[in-house]
């Protein structure tokens, strides 16, 4: 059985992810969708239905539970998949002063972005084959330190960099992995994200992407293999700024 698995599919880009690969996937037989809310991945897997085209599974699932992942470990096991593609795009941040935030917020966001993507990579790889993309959701973030989105752009530099090195890591098996790295993006997010403890300043309001768009440039590039995928020219721009190789 081939299967793509989706985190964060509830909401935002991975809901977007799980709509694309829907009508894009002819050789996988189920899209598995995992996030906490049930009833979300309940109303997407309705709608996908309709494409007709693929199974969906939905998974309700806190991902940053430890007892909860090893059993989704032991469906895996039971079930023995090939993973054709893995999005890890569950992601949260908090934006503000790290002084101002709870404890609670900053741990849950690096349990989320770092733990949690890191534990959803090693679980699945060993079911991914030649040809199989991991997708894995950085941000514009990870491109230098952000003051008042501190915790944030360090868990968005993780993935950046975890994600490099694993693609380096994998290149002889032939598993790809792409890693996306958006600037702001017009998805619930943003409300969690700014508000409480700060605003969100015109230069990223100006340069807010849609959904879609930066899916389905994320889905490409992951076809074409390519370790990095960024979205528009603002992006574009601060990454040769920051990083100075594009
Ligand atoms: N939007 C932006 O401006 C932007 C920019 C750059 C990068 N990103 C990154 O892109 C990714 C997707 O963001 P988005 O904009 O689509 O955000 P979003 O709309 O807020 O979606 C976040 C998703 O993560 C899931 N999630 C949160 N906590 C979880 C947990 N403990 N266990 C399982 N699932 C959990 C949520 O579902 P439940 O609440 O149902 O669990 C939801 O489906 C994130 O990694 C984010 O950091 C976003």
């Amino acid at each position: 059985m081939n299967i793509a698995i989706v985190t964060g599919a509830s909401s935002g880009m991975g809901r977007e992810f799980a709509r694309q690969l829907a009508k894009k996937l002819s050789k996988t037989d189920e899209i598995w969708l995992l996030a906490r809310g049930r009833e979300a991945l309940e109303e997407l897997a309705i709608e996908l239905h309709h494409e007709r085209t693929v199974k969906i599974r939905t998974i309700a699932i806190d991902i940053t539970d430890e007892r909860k992942l090893a059993r989704f470990a032991e469906v895996l096991m039971i079930r023995n998949p090939r993973i054709s593609v893995l999005v890890n795009c569950a992601g949260m941040g908090i934006y503000g002063a790290f002084e101002k935030q709870s404890r609670d917020e900053v741990t849950e966001t690096v349990r989320l972005n770092v733990l949690a993507l890191t534990q959803m990579t090693k679980l699945c790889l060993p079911y991914m084959k030649k040809g199989s993309r991991i997708i894995q959701l950085s941000s514009g973030a990870a491109f230098c330190p952000q003051a008042d989105f501190a915790v944030y752009a360090a868990s968005k530099a993780y993935v950046y960099s975890f994600g490099l090195a694993l693609a380096k890591e994998l290149k002889h098996s032939g598993v790809s992995v792409t890693v996306v790295c958006p600037g702001p993006v017009k998805t619930p997010f943003i409300d969690h994200a700014y508000g409480r403890y700060g605003q969100m300043n015109r230069l990223k309001k100006m340069t807010m992407a849609k959904p879609e768009k930066v899916v389905r440039k994320a889905l490409l590039d992951a076809k074409q293999k390519k370790t990095l995928s960024i979205y528009g020219l603002p992006l574009k721009f601060v990454y040769r700024l920051t990083k100075g190789l594009i």
